[in-house]
């Protein structure tokens, strides 16, 4: 497990590498785009994970006082930022949103579980950075916190997230967030409601990003089982809670089991994963 882990992080530091040479060689003769773009993208970065303003977290977990490390890994629920992924995670989000836009992977990005709305925002931006008009960003939450567990689903007995009212984001807010950078148009889209309800049917299409952050077994189990056959060849699947929310990584393995999914599975900070489908 730990040799296949490593394999897969050697592969990624590789197509990394190989991305960031296809750019540069793609737009040297566009030095300066290039160079205000990726201003442009740590900006957002900064801003949007609130390693800028250093706001100090919410006292839900404990401190209420900033820790750049805590914020690096996402560790903390900010007071004010829009995201709570951290920079690490966010980081990878734009390494695998650059990477199906370079390798052409056809499909829109989704996430499921979206709080204030950062992680879509971040991936609203990467599309305007490179002028993609064809790809949507779909924005799924009930916006209204999680769910109370559900006996259906014994992995997440006794699980209190629903309790925190610190997770209930109204849609309306969600929306004046994307405006505040001037990322809402037509290329951003909401699913409002519970995921049961909503991704069954959700218009969506085929996508290239498939990033779940909804905590509990029956978020993560729902988004897999309506979504995961939607995500094109080549996409990505990306798991904000697996090391840390016990029914999240369970609902994750037993789908894999299920559907004898054997696609490397490829750490990003010891809290979140990610697979490239390949089949
Ligand atoms: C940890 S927060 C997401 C953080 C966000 N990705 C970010 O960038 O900061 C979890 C979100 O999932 C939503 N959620 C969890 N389970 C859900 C479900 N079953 N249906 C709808 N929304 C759900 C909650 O409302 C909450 O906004």
């Amino acid at each position: 497990m730990v040799a296949m882990v490593r394999s897969g992080d050697l592969l990624h530091t590789l197509r990394r590498i190989r991305r960031k040479l296809v750019i540069y060689f793609r737009y040297r003769h566009f030095g300066n785009l290039r160079r205000v773009r990726e201003r442009y993208l740590q900006l957002m970065l900064g801003c949007l994970t609130g390693s800028i303003y250093e706001d100090p977290p919410l006292k839900a977990l404990g401190s209420d006082t900033f820790d750049a490390k805590l914020r690096e890994y996402g560790w903390d629920w900010p007071s004010v930022a829009h995201s709570m992924i951290g920079r690490r995670r966010m980081g990878n989000l734009r390494d695998l949103a650059e990477e199906v836009l370079f390798n052409r992977v056809p499909g829109d990005f989704i996430e499921t579980g979206v709080w204030r709305g950062g992680a879509c925002i971040y991936l609203r931006a990467i599309l305007e950075a490179y002028g993609v008009r064809d790809r949507r960003v779909w924005a799924a939450d009930s916006f209204e916190g999680l769910p109370p567990p559900d006996p259906a689903y014994p992995a997440d007995a006794g699980d209190t997230f629903h309790t925190y009212t610190e997770l209930a984001v109204p849609i309306e807010a969600v929306k004046r967030n994307f405006e505040k950078y001037g990322l809402l148009d037509e290329q951003v889209a909401f699913l409002k409601g519970w995921f049961k309800d909503t991704l069954p049917g959700a218009p969506t299409g085929p996508l290239a990003i498939l990033r779940m952050d909804g905590d509990m077994y029956e978020s993560t189990m729902d988004a897999l089982t309506h979504l995961y056959d939607r995500v094109s060849q080549g996409g990505y699947v990306i798991v904000d809670d697996y090391r840390v929310v016990e029914g999240c990584r369970k609902a994750v393995d037993e789908f894999r089991a299920m559907r004898n999914i054997m696609d490397e599975i490829i750490e990003i900070d010891g809290v979140g994963i990610f697979w490239q489908k390949t089949a």
